[in-house]
């Protein structure tokens, strides 16, 4: 198992470029099952997840190539509906294959995705939908199997606006007579992104404000598409340089995606200024508390920014208090970011940082991959030297997260 090294408290300078979004590649990936043609994808990160979805698209079938950041992928050869077991536990939003297996196959088989790190991961709101939507579903021994029956567009009314399940609807509804609309719909950049291949393909989707409409078509195009840049890995970067102090470049981004990163990092004391594709932030007196961070969905603030936010905050002058809204178990990284001598206090889904003068370099176990994101942010803030285990967590979100702290005047090997 590799670690990283990380030697804290040196200035940053210099730029890093941010890669394609891995929330974005990921959908779009699963969804050039909808389309038998050529799938063209540009700017696709080097990351394992994205292997996953590609294994899972080997095994149904595909003919899928990897040159550089490009994924090609034809689905014209797909033979299989199943996904077995250890493909599905192999990347956590599996789930959004479901949608476009049911759509061009008119059957799917799979486990049932259970739980992961950041607590219990329901699927109900999927399953109504496809159920909705025609499909009979069969839940039992953790698998489940649906078969399309006639499929037809319906209306559908979310209760949450949940990102993987407003894209399985997007992609099943493609496959059925007529028109959907989800209401309430995600309205996450991402959504924006699947969208905009899909009608690439052939598709007819469009969204208003929280509303979706998708016509059921024939979606047989060959496909060219460049994935957003990812908005996460700007705003991790962001909170490094606001973390340990500098003047640093993100290049190849889309500063509209982070507004309320730059607000809160702005109302901390970061000078940031945002160019059409790049953000350059600097910070040279010590940094102040923000104002209270509530995760909610998209515009709002990110809860994938939260730790890195935290990591960030822990020097800051002041106390920061968060509110995770969104997943019940996403503040695993405390009891390690303590270990370095942070000041945090937990209840329930707030927390609270009191700002302390000085973090310590030690050794700690990343526990997920934003939790580790965020134990990189404090090492590169702490004296001395950090060892940070378990960093196959990080790799799932971040292509060699060390080249990056190296980039901007940090210091980390990876052992
Ligand atoms: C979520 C984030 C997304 C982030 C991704 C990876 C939100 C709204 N979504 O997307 O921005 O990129 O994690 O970290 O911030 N839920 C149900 N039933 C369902 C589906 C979801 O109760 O059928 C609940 C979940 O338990 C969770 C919330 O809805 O509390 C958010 O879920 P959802 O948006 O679906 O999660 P992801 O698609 O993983």
């Amino acid at each position: 198992m590799s670690k990283l090294i990380i030697d804290g408290c040196r200035s940053l300078s210099g730029s890093v470029s941010v890669n394609g979004a891995k929330n974005s590649v990921l959908p779009i990936l699963a969804a050039t099952l909808i389309n038998a043609g050529e799938n063209i994808i540009h700017n696709c990160p080097d990351l394992k997840d994205v292997d996953s979805a590609i294994n899972i698209l080997h095994h149904l079938g595909c003919k899928v190539r990897r040159e550089g950041k490009t994924v090609i992928v034809d689905s014209s050869t797909i033979t299989r509906y199943d996904i077995p077991d250890n493909l599905m536990r192999e990347m956590r939003s599996s789930v959004i294959f479901l949608g476009p297996v049911l759509a061009r196959c008119g059957k799917s088989s799979m486990s049932f995705p259970g739980g992961c790190e950041l607590g219990p991961r329901p699927i109900d709101l999927h399953i109504d939908a496809v159920k909705k939507l025609g499909a009979d579903v069969m839940e039992s021994g953790g698998k489940l199997e649906c078969t399309a029956g006639k499929m037809t567009g319906k209306d559908i009314m979310l209760s949450f606006p949940s990102v993987g399940a407003t894209e399985n609807i997007i992609l099943l509804a493609t496959a059925c007579h007529g028109r959907t609309r989800i209401k309430n719909a995600a309205q996450e950049p991402e959504i924006d992104d699947l969208i905009a291949f899909v009608n690439k393909a052939g598709g007819m989707v469009a969204r208003r404000g929280s509303e979706i409409e998708i016509i059921g078509t024939q979606t047989r195009e060959n496909t060219e598409h460049k994935i957003m840049p990812d908005r996460i890995e700007t705003a991790t970067y962001m909170c490094m340089g606001a973390a340990v102090g500098g003047d640093i470049e993100i290049k190849n981004t889309c500063p509209h995606h982070v507004e309320t990163i730059t607000e809160a990092l702005t109302q901390a004391g970061c000078e940031i200024v945002a160019g059409t594709d790049f953000i350059r932030l600097k910070r040279d007196k010590i940094l102040g508390s923000t104002k209270p961070v509530r995760t909610m969905p998209y515009p709002g603030f990110p809860t994938d920014a939260q730790a890195p936010l935290m990591a960030a905050m822990l020097k800051a002058r002041g106390s920061t208090i968060f509110l995770e809204t969104i997943f019940e178990n996403r503040y695993r990284h405390v009891n390690e970011l303590m270990r370095m001598g942070a000041d945090i206090k937990v209840a329930g889904r707030v927390a609270v940082v009191e700002g302390v003068t000085k973090l310590f370099g030690t050794k700690v176990r990343v526990t997920d991959l934003r939790g580790g994101a965020a134990m990189c942010i404090a090492a590169m803030s702490a004296l001395g030297r950090s060892e940070i285990e378990d960093v196959f967590h990080i790799d799932r979100g971040y292509e060699k997260i060390e080249n990056v702290i190296n980039a901007l005047g940090g210091k980390a090997i990876r052992e």
